[in-house]
């Protein structure tokens, strides 16, 4: 499948075709509804201002583009943001989305293979957010989607939602050890063998995590802690003035709902091989990647001759 995301690109691809001879056939355009949402404005990804799709402006140009240059089928794109916990933001987008579809089809005769309405569903990160409410979601995309299609204008073109987060991101935690315990006299400190290279996202986004910590406490003594790690920056913060029950050096903590975007996201920066991933089923654990080394770090670098 190939989804264009600038109409620059259809005569790069046309080329492409023709060079390898190969019969044109299903092309899709990435549109930009200019309603975007997420949980910060890195992750929106839609709007006039914002580098991604297609505006409204061009998009029937593309099409029709595509259809002059002999693409013979077509699907649709929008991805609007990630981490979207209010269903009502997809309202707007999806609209716009329903509206253009109905207008490319009728102005060009184009009849669709598949509508993609994109992912970004979030998932509740702090224990008191509620979670995405599914059925209001249901109710935005799919009913919409089923009235164009009910009313035959459109083809018989399947539904694609593309959720990453919401399938991945509650399925892992980040297993990371205490090292060190301060307490400067104005504040407590707990140093941990995990940073912002192993999760970035509280410092890339201001992202809560939930931590917990794994060994049995005495939940009587509540402290206030910073949760940081080793990282040469003091916004390596994994979690902020956090109320945890007595820490003590070689306590184990869980950063937790760090299955997206968290190995991708991490880095070796400050020489920091990354971590081993364990997956549990079923009460059995089975080690999926082994822990990163110094010499991995080095691995892939080379030496110009006047060094050697
Ligand atoms: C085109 C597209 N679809 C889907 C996703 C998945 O987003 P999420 O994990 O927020 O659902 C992304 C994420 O960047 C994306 O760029």
């Amino acid at each position: 499948m190939i989804n264009l995301d600038s109409y620059s690109q259809l005569n790069r691809l046309k080329k492409i075709f023709e060079k390898k001879g190969k019969e044109k056939q299903l092309i899709s355009f990435r549109f930009n509804p200019e309603f975007g949402a997420g949980h910060h404005p890195h992750t929106i990804t839609a709007g006039k201002e914002i580098k991604f799709g297609i505006l409204e402006n061009q998009i029937i140009k593309a099409y029709s583009k595509a259809k002059e240059l002999g693409f013979k089928k077509f699907g649709i794109h929008q991805h609007i943001g990630s981490g979207i916990i209010d269903a009502t933001d997809y309202e707007k987008p999806t609209e716009k989305f329903i509206t253009i579809i109905e207008k490319i089809a009728k102005s060009l005769g184009i009849e669709f293979e598949f509508v993609d309405f994109g992912g970004g569903l979030g998932i509740p990160y702090h224990p008191e957010t509620n979670p995405l409410n599914l059925k209001m979601y249901r109710d935005i995309v799919f009913k919409n989607f089923k009235k164009i299609v009910e009313k035959g204008e459109i083809g018989e073109p399947f539904l694609y939602i593309e959720p990453g987060r919401f399938i991945s991101a509650e399925s892992s935690i980040i297993l990371t050890q205490i090292n060190t315990i301060k307490d400067n006299g104005f504040k407590l400190f707990a140093g941990i063998d995990a940073g912002f290279n192993t999760l970035i996202r509280p410092t890339m986004y201001g992202s809560y995590h939930h931590i917990i910590v794994c060994n049995e406490k005495n939940k009587d003594q509540i402290l206030k802690y910073d949760v940081v790690g080793p990282i040469c920056e003091s916004g390596d913060v994994l979690g902020k003035e956090r109320e945890l029950p007595e820490l003590y050096e070689g306590d184990y903590l869980a950063i937790l709902d760090a299955g997206a975007y968290g190995f991708t996201m991490s880095s070796p920066y400050n020489s920091r091989p990354r971590s081993a991933e364990i997956l549990i089923n079923n009460g059995n654990t089975y080690k999926i990647r082994d822990k990163e080394t110094f010499d991995d770090l080095l691995r892939n670098q080379t030496l110009p001759d006047y060094l050697k």
